[in-house]
Formats: C-alpha cells, structure tokens, sequence
C-alpha cells in the first residue's frame, strides 16, 4: 500500500481532496493544483463550491490569474458531495476549530466531516488532519473512526496531522514558502505525509508523532498570545507612567539578541491566536496541569477592548465632552491590517461597550463594507468620518489615507500606532 501510494504521489497521479474551502483549505489546493494534482475541493457551503467552480476566488491572498487557469483546465474543481472520496487518494482536512461559549473545544466540524469521510474511506488512503487542535485529537478521536480490524493504520492506510500557519496577508509567506510540520501515527505514516507536501511545499519538517505535530502548533499561537499579552500589560503601565510604549519597544528590538518584538493593540482576533490556547489549557486541565501563563495572558488581552473604550471617554473628558451622544467613527473593523476577516475582531467588543455608554456610532473598513453581528448590521460609510468627535483607529490599513485623517478629526484615538512619528494634541495613542 506504501509504495503504490508514493508512487502515485511522486508521478503527480494521486488524486488530492480538500475538505474545508476557507483561508487555509483553498490556497492549499492551490498548491497542489499548482503542482500538477488533480485537486478536489470538499466543503458544506454551495455558494463557496459554486463560486470555485466558476472560477471566482474569495480568498485575497489568492491572485485571480494562478486561479481561474486551474479551475478552466481542471486541476482544481468542488463539490459538496464527499461521495468524490471514493475516487481520492488523500484527504486534507481543513475545517473549523472554534471555541464553545465555556471556552471549551468545539470538536463538532472535525467530527463530522470525519463521519462523511468515514463513509468512503477505503484502503490505501493518506489522510491528514490540519485544522488546529489539543494534542491528540488526531489519535484519540480521529484514528478510531478510520482504524478497525481490517483495515490497519500504517499499513492499510496514513494519518497524520500537519499544523497549518498560513498568515493571511502576509506577502511574504505564504502556504508554499512556510515550512510544514508533519507527524504520523506511525514512522510510515509521516514518511508518506512528508513525500506528499514535498510535492507542492518548499520545505517539510517531519517530526515523531501527531501529537508532536500538534502541540507544535499550539506551542507558537501560545507564544505569541503570551508575548501580546505582556506588550498589552507593558502598554497598560506605560499608559499610566506617560511613556510612549511604541517608542519603548522601537528601541529596545534594536538590541540585536534576546529580544523579540511583539506589539499592544486593541485586542487579539482572528480564529488563532484568541483561540488555541485554550485548545492546549482545556487539554492540560484533564492532566491536571493549570496553563496558568495562558489565563492570565488571556485575562489581560481580553481587557483591551475596556481599556481602549476608557481611553476614548477620558480623552473626550479632557475636552470637556461627555462620551454619551458622542459620534465616534471606528477607523479598520477587520481584525489586523490588509485582510478582509472580523472573526473575534476587537472592532465588535469596541463597537458594543461604546454603544453601551451612550455613544453614535459609525465605522468605515475598504476591506469589511457590511459589518453583521449581535442581529444588528452596520454599513461601512467613509463619510460620516468628516462628522466625528473622534476616530478610533482600530485596523492600520496600509490604504487609509492618515493625512486626510489628520485634517478632519478634532480627536484621534490611535490604538495602532498608525500615525507613528506624527506630532499632534488631537492624537491619544495606546
Ligand atoms: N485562518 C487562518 O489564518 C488559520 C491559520 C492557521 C490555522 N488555521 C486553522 O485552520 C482551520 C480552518 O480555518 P479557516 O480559517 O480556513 O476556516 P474557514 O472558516 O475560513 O474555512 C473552513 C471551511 O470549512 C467548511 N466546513 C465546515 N464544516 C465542514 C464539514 N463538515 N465538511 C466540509 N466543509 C466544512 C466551511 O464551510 C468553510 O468553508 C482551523 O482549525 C483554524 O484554526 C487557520
């Protein structure tokens, strides 16, 4: 089963599926289209299937002339049906891990497409899980509903988990130029794992196991919630003190070791880094290991979106104007700059508590023209900026014009650092 797999793999013949066409399932089909495969994406949404089918991509990081040739020439197409498993050779599995309201793991997306992949699985088959989750998810819980007596991990068939780290917006790095980490349920498993990405990844990390492989990913969103979270306290004190903390990280990540910068901001979004910590700190909890770095880093992050809302309340204060009745105008609602996602956005937390004490709101984002949540809908309206108490900057799109900021707004509250450099009474930084 191994060599007639890699083999097919090698000679480009494998036939590649995807289940979960969202910011990391379709730039790695891409990928593999791209590589020669002939690609199958699997996912729930009709309208995402028939927008790939015809040829219209909505993943920005995605350029329109790499994809519209792969779908014309039939490297790439999708389907809802995962009955199109029975024809496949691998399966990617990229869908959604959020968190319930306890902040506990929502496993349901993983469970059930594994159910649907249950049903055509056959021999011969690699299948890798990449979607972020605790170490042993794809052991405890996917491994069984694939594995029985006749048919046989590392023989019959391959697992293995493979984080995904892809960035979006990041024009540097993207899914083929980032190292991909892959661990298998047994040595076969990761061997075939690796041959795989190899085809359509610059570099792959191959390492002992999937529980490796998993907590690696968990590792370095940990990291980085962690570093963020001391940044916001760092950012908190200076605050009181009167010192810049821009300036203060600027010139201390000049130090050329041991340093590694990290920024304060309004409050961590996205579907990573505020939520797969919790990931780890739910699992550890059953080993009886307190994540104690992650509660507390998760505490003072969460406190932002407040300290953000305080900032422009005593900023209006201080110019003798009360926040209730106030317009203010939220400048970016996507969770960071240059991408079009509002998933746990710090925008939304801002938005509501601002509401709550009594001020007008209005928001404009170039990249997020309707914003819906809490049953209400908002409009993106660049125009009603010019009408502001005061702007809020919460995304430092690379595509706002500041200097026309700078003119309209009596009062600029800059959470960014959007205006770094800029000497001016009407600006209040973090
Ligand atoms: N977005 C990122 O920057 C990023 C980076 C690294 C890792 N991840 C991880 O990758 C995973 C996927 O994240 P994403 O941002 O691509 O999510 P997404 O919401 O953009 O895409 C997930 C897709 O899966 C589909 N889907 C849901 N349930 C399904 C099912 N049962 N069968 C088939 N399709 C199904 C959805 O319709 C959606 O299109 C998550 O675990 C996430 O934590 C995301």
């Amino acid at each position: 089963m191994k060599q007639a797999l890699e083999e097919k793999i090698r000679n480009r013949k494998a036939r590649v599926g995807i289940v979960g066409l969202g910011y990391v399932g379709l730039p790695l089909a891409v990928e593999f289209a791209k590589a020669g495969f002939e690609v199958v994406g699997i996912d729930l949404s009709e309208s995402k299937v028939a927008k790939v089918n015809a040829g219209d991509c909505y993943i920005a990081d995605i350029q329109a002339r790499v994809f519209e040739p792969l779908v014309n020439s039939g490297k790439l197409r999708a389907t809802t049906d995962f009955g199109a498993i029975t024809e496949l050779d691998t399966v990617n599995i990229c869908v959604p891990t959020p968190l319930r309201k306890t902040k506990d793991p929502d496993m349901s997306y993983i469970i059930s497409a594994c159910q649907q992949i249950a049903k055509f699985f056959h021999k011969g088959m690699l299948v890798i899980l990449e979607s972020t989750t605790y170490p042993g998810t794809t052991a405890e819980v996917v491994l069984p509903m694939l594995e029985d007596e006749g048919i046989k991990v590392g023989r019959d068939f391959f697992l293995c988990f493979s984080p995904e780290r892809v960035d979006p917006g990041n024009p540097k790095y993207q899914t083929a130029n980032i190292p991909k980490v892959v661990g298998g349920c047994t040595p076969a498993c990761t061997d075939v794992g690796a041959l795989f990405y190899s085809q359509a990844l610059e570099k792959v990390v191959p390492v002992s196991s999937t529980q490796v492989a998993e907590m690696v990913k968990l590792l370095e969103n940990t990291f980085r919630m962690i570093n963020i979270g001391l940044a916001n306290e760092i950012a908190m004190m200076c605050g009181r003190m009167n010192i810049n903390v821009w300036e203060v990280i600027e010139a201390a990540a000049t130090k050329p070791f041991g340093f590694m910068p990290f920024y304060p901001g309004p409050g961590l979004g996205g579907h990573c880094i505020p939520i797969d910590p919790f990931y780890l700190s739910w699992k550890t909890k059953q080993a009886g290991i307190e994540a104690r770095f992650i509660e507390l880093a998760g505490h003072i992050n969460g406190q932002m979106p407040m300290f953000v809302v305080d900032k422009v309340q005593n900023a209006l204060n201080d110019r003798g104007k009360p926040l209730k009745g106030s317009r203010i105008h939220i400048l970016g609602v996507a969770y960071k700059k240059d991408i079009d996602d509002v998933r746990e956005s710090p925008a939304l937390d801002i938005i509501q508590l601002l509401e709550r004490r009594g001020a007008k709101l209005t928001y404009s984002d170039p990249y997020v023209p309707h914003l819906r949540f809490d049953a209400k809908e908002l409009c993106s309206d660049e125009d009603s900026m010019a009408q502001a108490d005061c702007v809020v900057i919460v995304t430092d799109h690379t595509g706002f014009d500041y200097t026309a900021l700078m003119e309209k707004a009596p009062l600029i509250v800059d959470t960014r650092n959007a205006l770094k450099g800029v000497v001016s009474d009407k600006i209040v930084r973090l």
